[in-house]
């Protein structure tokens, strides 16, 4: 099923905005059925996390563009747990309603919808039995789901994956589906990796920051890590893994390995507090999610051999523009960019100079640590449109990022230029007013046709890490950033015969915030039980 992949690009297809489609459409919001943002087990009991973690204080910049420590390891225990765990999904901003109160997390989310949720798969610390947990960013803390060590199992689910065998935890994501679809519907599938993929960004400069090395594996058994998750089947299901500190246990674990010949035991699934009243059906969503799953051992490992070295999409074109260096200008550490982030709402239309978008662009294309990928490939291109940039003519351009290099594809006056980044994110005037644009593009029938259907999970999360890359190296700079969903072959269209192949993957808007954004906090909280139900 993987190979047919007239699943993706029926599902893509037809899961294009257009202005047209936009404005036939008849979806509307049901506020009454809202989803919750937390998931509550009915019978299960939680475990504390400490909330006296460490914070990364290494350089924010550094730690998002390496993809390898440069800092000597800090101690794996619960609490560098609960750091890599707060960082990347905890709760940074308490935001009161008329509605209801908002709890924003580290990383942003389509919606604020959150549907992403993290699980645990971990060996023995001090304080935390080797188990299957689920994290609750809203009482932080963690409910076991498995006791025992289960890192074998899971590395086998993967293809004997190498980083997890190796790892002391591995963190899983998953997807709620209907947290999402309530408001996107059939295209929020593609939500499940821009969302999961912008949580992965902060966990991968926090490990880095730790001096922790992260992997993210998104090739596996799907039937079977859900089932080690024991996730509800047409609800939720996992969308990729990421081995936490592979570089820490040496060899002779890895080269031990043998497959465990008992089969995993299937667990009852444990009762959760339902996060809506009803929910709709979204069978595309499904649809695509079987199509790209892989149903056997043999299928992960073919999966994972097709892959590798095949990707080098990259414009081959002597690209002479201007040599972007990263100059760096300032040292804020990590923690204080994650806690400074949130989607800006309204950007100054001053301008942003030269430096800072090389920096954004350099920063975020230094490679994402994917099984799928060679060392240095990528799935994903940066297309731009300047409105607002020192020393660049407003217009679209390519940014090369092996040659670190922009391509002019045309020049247009600063209001064309506003008129169009504008429209191409559905007319949201936050993306006439950003300095700039930033598309993340692929060539999805290259990708399809070399990964099959589940190529297309891989290019969404790609671009999803990269997006959140993107923010991060924004406000490490003083700058704001937002994410942005997109006209899409409109988008193919503006960026002309250069990106004749490519479909946009996400948008973010990047620019000076039109004003002072409040610092969020670390609130490592212990919600109630009807704080953690209500569905603000
Ligand atoms: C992939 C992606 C797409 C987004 N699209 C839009 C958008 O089209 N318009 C918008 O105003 N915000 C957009 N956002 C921002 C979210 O609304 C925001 O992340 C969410 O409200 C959480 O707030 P925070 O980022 O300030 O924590 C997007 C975010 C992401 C990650």
């Amino acid at each position: 099923m993987n190979d047919d992949i007239k699943h993706a690009i029926h599902y893509h297809e037809e899961t294009k905005h257009s202005e047209l489609g936009l404005q036939m459409s008849r979806h509307y919001l049901d506020w009454d059925d809202k989803p919750r943002p937390f998931k509550v087990y009915q019978e299960l009991s939680s475990i504390p996390l400490p909330q006296d973690f460490p914070i990364p204080t290494a350089d924010a910049l550094t730690c998002i563009r390496s993809v390898r420590p440069f800092l000597p390891e800090s101690p794996l225990d619960i609490r560098a747990l609960a750091q890599f765990l707060f960082f990347s999904a905890g709760i940074t901003r308490e935001m009161k309603y008329d509605s209801g109160t908002y709890y924003m997390r580290a990383a942003s989310a389509t919606g604020a919808l959150y549907p992403i949720e993290l699980y645990v798969i971990s060996k023995e610390f001090a304080g935390l039995p080797a188990g299957v947990y689920h994290f609750c960013p809203g009482n932080f803390s963690l409910v076991e789901l498995r006791s025992g060590d289960y890192r074998s199992k899971l590395a086998e689910m993967a293809g004997g994956n190498p980083n997890i065998l190796s790892s002391a935890v591995t963190v899983a994501l998953t997807s709620f589906a209907w947290r999402n679809a309530w408001k996107y519907g059939d295209r929020s599938y593609r939500h499940w990796f821009w969302d999961s993929g912008v949580i992965a960004s902060n966990l991968l400069a926090v490990a880095i920051s730790a001096g922790v090395e992260p992997a993210l594996v998104t090739g596996f058994l799907d039937a079977g890590v859900n089932n080690l998750l024991r996730l509800e089947q047409r609800s939720e299901a996992a969308v990729v893994l990421a081995p936490l500190g592979s570089s820490l246990v040496k060899g002779p674990e890895v080269s031990d390995f043998r497959p465990d010949p008992e089969p995993l035991p299937v667990l009852d699934i444990p009762r959760i507090i339902p996060i809506s009243k009803r929910e709709t059906e979204h069978p595309e969503i499904w649809k695509l999610h079987d199509a790209s799953s892989l149903l056997s051992p043999k299928e992960v490992a073919q999966w994972l051999s097709s892959s590798k070295n095949k990707f080098t999409n990259v414009a081959s074109e002597d690209l002479s523009q201007e040599h972007m260096q990263d100059k760096r200008q300032d040292l804020d550490s990590l923690s204080d960019v994650i806690l400074l982030r949130g989607s800006t709402r309204r950007f100054s239309r001053s301008p942003i100079s030269k430096n800072h978008l090389s920096t954004i662009l350099f920063s975020s294309t230094r490679g994402v640590p994917l099984d799928v990928l060679a060392k240095g490939e990528s799935l994903v291109d940066i297309y731009l449109i300047a409105n607002a940039v020192e020393g660049l003519a407003p217009g679209h351009y390519f940014y090369n990022r092996h040659a670190k290099s922009l391509e002019q594809l045309d020049a247009m006056n600063e209001l064309a230029s506003r008129n169009e980044s504008g429209y191409l994110c559905l007319g949201q005037p936050l993306f006439s007013d950003a300095s700039a644009v930033l598309f993340m593009m692929t060539d999805i029938n290259a990708i399809l046709k070399t990964l099959g259907n589940r190529g297309y999970r891989a290019c969404q999360f790609e671009a999803g890490v990269v997006a959140g890359k993107i923010y991060l190296s924004s406000y490490a700079q003083g700058l704001g950033a937002s994410g942005s969903t997109f006209y899409d072959d409109a988008v193919t269209e503006s960026f002309g015969p250069h990106a004749r192949n490519k479909a946009a993957m996400i948008a973010v808007g990047v620019g000076m915030p039109a004003y002072k954004a409040r610092r969020g906090k670390i609130l490592a909280a212990r919600l109630t039980k009807s704080q953690l139900l209500s569905n603000g």
